[in-house]
């Protein structure tokens, strides 16, 4: 779908902005909102490690702060054998603004793709406080 393949694109983009002096892996995310904007992310660290921020909350926070909490997609790539794993604490970020079938690519460094949604990431998740 050529969509997915422009978020593809430009989640690979964003990773070449990684601030990684730390890890030396550069993550880079692409998130599409429900009203078709794009907002790009990479992992930014900190020399005090806990600080840091992944690919993908870096791209969803940046889509929030612009006003778009009703997020459709997102693609993620790694450098990784197989296609980059998202942590745990994006899944929960993930499942805050994106409905359950909301599709997720992951992409690895030879380009490998997997599709699915967020709910496969993060089944069961805790959503709803009332
Ligand atoms: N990282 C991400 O950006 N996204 C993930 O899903 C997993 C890990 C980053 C955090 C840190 O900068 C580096 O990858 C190594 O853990």
């Amino acid at each position: 779908m050529a969509d997915t393949d422009s978020l593809v694109a430009q989640a690979i983009e964003a990773s070449k902005k990684a601030y990684v002096p730390y890890s030396h892996f550069p993550v880079g995310a692409a998130v599409k909102t429900k009203d078709g904007r794009i907002f790009t992310g990479c992992n930014i660290e900190n020399t005090s490690f806990g600080l840091t921020i992944c690919g993908e909350r870096t791209a969803i926070f940046k889509a929030v702060s612009a006003g778009c909490t009703e997020l459709a997609e997102i693609a993620v790539y790694g450098q990784t054998k197989k296609p980059v794993s998202p942590c745990g604490a994006c899944r929960q970020v993930m499942a805050e603004f994106f409905a359950p079938s909301s599709k997720v690519t992951l992409i690895a460094e030879d380009g490998l793709t997997v599709a699915m949604t967020v709910e496969d990431l993060l089944p069961y998740s805790f959503t709803d406080l009332t």
